[in-house]
């Protein structure tokens, strides 16, 4: 689909790769852009209308999708990463909490849209998922869970909606220059970078950015990840937890 003309929907467009994205589709011609965020006031980019939307709300979010029946492209971007383990955490909170963010708030979204998408022609849905979809890091292990599930969401929603033509892409990423990994040393993808293969992927009809080289090489390993992902991941680990990394 052309984004120019499109009506889009972007979940967490108030800061972060949400923004890129919002800032992104005002670029290519979208003729509207509802940016979405739990604090709507906080949705500041030029040519973006702000709606107060907290997508682990299922009420709210019938209520936006019954006010936004113009949508043809719907941008799952909201997500959450506790940076927490599976064993060693206090709690299940932060489990819950990405779980009910990423992947029953992005669930939740994909439901009360596919109708709106249906009756204005298909469209298309985005979801950001992560290079975190394909292998645990201990580190953010229960986040990692929750972006799996939300890859395995995404491959069902994509094979339901096939029938009324919406296009499901997902957008898997290594670490982004955000707030979410702003702990994190070295080399970061650019949000506008991954704004920009999200929205090349959606007009060429693609079902897959792997946004970059981290990533497509994790997703190329996964026939052997028992020999060449996880013994990296686990001296890491094993030395932190030791104390000697
Ligand atoms: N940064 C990375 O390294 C990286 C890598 C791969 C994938 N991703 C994914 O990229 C997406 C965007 O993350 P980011 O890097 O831009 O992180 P970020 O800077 O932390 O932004 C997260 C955004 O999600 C919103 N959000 C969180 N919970 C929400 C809820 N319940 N309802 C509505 N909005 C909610 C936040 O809103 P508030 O301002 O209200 O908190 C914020 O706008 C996420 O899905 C993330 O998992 C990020």
């Amino acid at each position: 689909m052309k984004i120019d003309g499109s009506v889009a929907l972007v979940t967490g467009a108030n800061r972060g790769l949400g923004q890129a994205y919002a800032r992104e589709l005002v670029k290519r011609g979208a003729a509207k852009v509802y940016g979405a965020a739990r604090n709507p006031a906080a949705v500041t980019e030029p040519g973006v209308t702000p709606i107060g939307l907290d997508i682990t709300d299922a009420e709210r979010v019938a209520q936006v999708a019954a006010q936004c029946t113009d949508v043809t492209l719907l941008v799952n971007n909201a997500g959450v990463m506790k940076a927490s383990t599976f064993i060693g955490a206090p709690s299940l909170d932060a489990a819950r909490l990405e779980m009910e963010t990423n992947y029953f708030g992005t669930l939740s979204m994909c439901r009360a849209f596919a109708p709106v998408l249906a009756a204005n022609g298909g469209g298309a849905i985005v979801n950001m998922l992560s290079v975190s979809s394909f292998y645990t890091n201990p580190f953010t292990a229960s986040y990692g869970a929750s972006k799996a599930a939300a890859w395995s969401l995404t491959n069902g929603v994509r094979l339901e909606l096939h029938h009324q033509g919406t296009l499901v892409v997902a957008v898997h990423a290594s670490f982004i220059d955000t707030d979410m990994a702003a702990l994190v040393p070295g080399p970061k993808d650019s949000p506008e970078s991954v704004a920009q293969q999200a929205f090349d992927a959606v007009e060429a009809g693609q079902v897959e950015v792997l946004a970059d080289e981290r990533t497509r090489t994790v997703k190329a390993q996964l026939p052997r990840d028992h020999e060449l992902i996880y013994p990296p991941v686990q001296e890491f680990w094993d030395s932190a937890v030791s104390g000697t990394s």
